[in-house]
């Protein structure tokens, strides 16, 4: 399973980075928004610091809605670097749009995505990556990790070569739960990461053999 951090905070990028288990980044308007990234030429130089510290891909969202405007700003946003992935909302003109980017070669997330319908369509249209949104869907009293059984297994069924990205985690039980479901990547900000460090007998007993080896030093 591989590892995305879901932030555009440069400082939990290169932290997560050096953790040496990162294999991307997903942004989203919101995030940029959050680091305080204003006007185009920021935003872009944004994703370009981004790909320059990590690896892997780095997914980075349209903002137009209609078929042309999504196309020139994919294509746009895809020749700024060769790490960047053009994330697409799952709306009809999307779905278009990603097919479009498939055929030229343009690797593409499907965002916003909460039901097994619209994963078989992220799918079909021949996107790289599909994001079920986990945290949204709990939110709302809907069982988040039967969503990723499901479009698993239909794309298992039906070898799909689209990568099943699960977002919108919110704590380190998504993250184990994906795997068990089967999740090709996991994105979420660096603590849910952090919190899977964690056991109070990690803790215990690691006090417990600094202290004995004292008494031998
Ligand atoms: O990757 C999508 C993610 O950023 C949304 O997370 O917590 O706003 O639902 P959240």
């Amino acid at each position: 399973m591989k590892f995305f951090i879901d932030t555009a905070n440069l400082d939990q990028i290169r932290e997560a980075y050096d953790l040496g288990i990162l294999d991307g980044v997903t942004t989203n308007p919101s995030l940029m928004a959050k680091e305080g990234i204003r006007g185009h030429e920021a935003v872009m130089n944004h994703y370009i610091n981004i790909c320059n510290i990590v690896d892997g891909d780095v997914s980075a969202e349209v903002i137009a809605t209609d078929f042309d405007g999504i196309v020139a700003e994919g294509e746009y946003l895809a020749k700024l670097h060769p790490q960047i992935v053009v994330k697409v909302p799952m709306i009809k003109d999307g779905i278009k749009a990603i097919k479009y980017f498939t055929q030229k070669g343009i690797k593409t997330n499907c965002t916003l995505v909460f039901s097994p319908g619209q994963a078989i369509l992220a799918a079909k249209a021949g996107a790289t990556y599909v994001s079920p949104f986990l945290g949204r869907l709990d939110d709302i009293s809907t069982d988040s990790i039967d969503l990723i059984y499901k479009i698993v297994n239909i794309y298992r069924t039906y070898s799909f070569q689209t990568q099943v990205l699960a977002a919108s985690i919110r704590h380190p039980m998504h993250i184990i739960a994906c795997a068990e479901a089967g999740a090709d990547v996991v994105t979420c900000p660096l603590d849910p990461i952090l919190a899977l460090l964690k056991h109070p007998l990690t803790d215990s007993g690691l006090e417990k053999f600094l202290a004995d080896a004292k008494k031998f030093v």
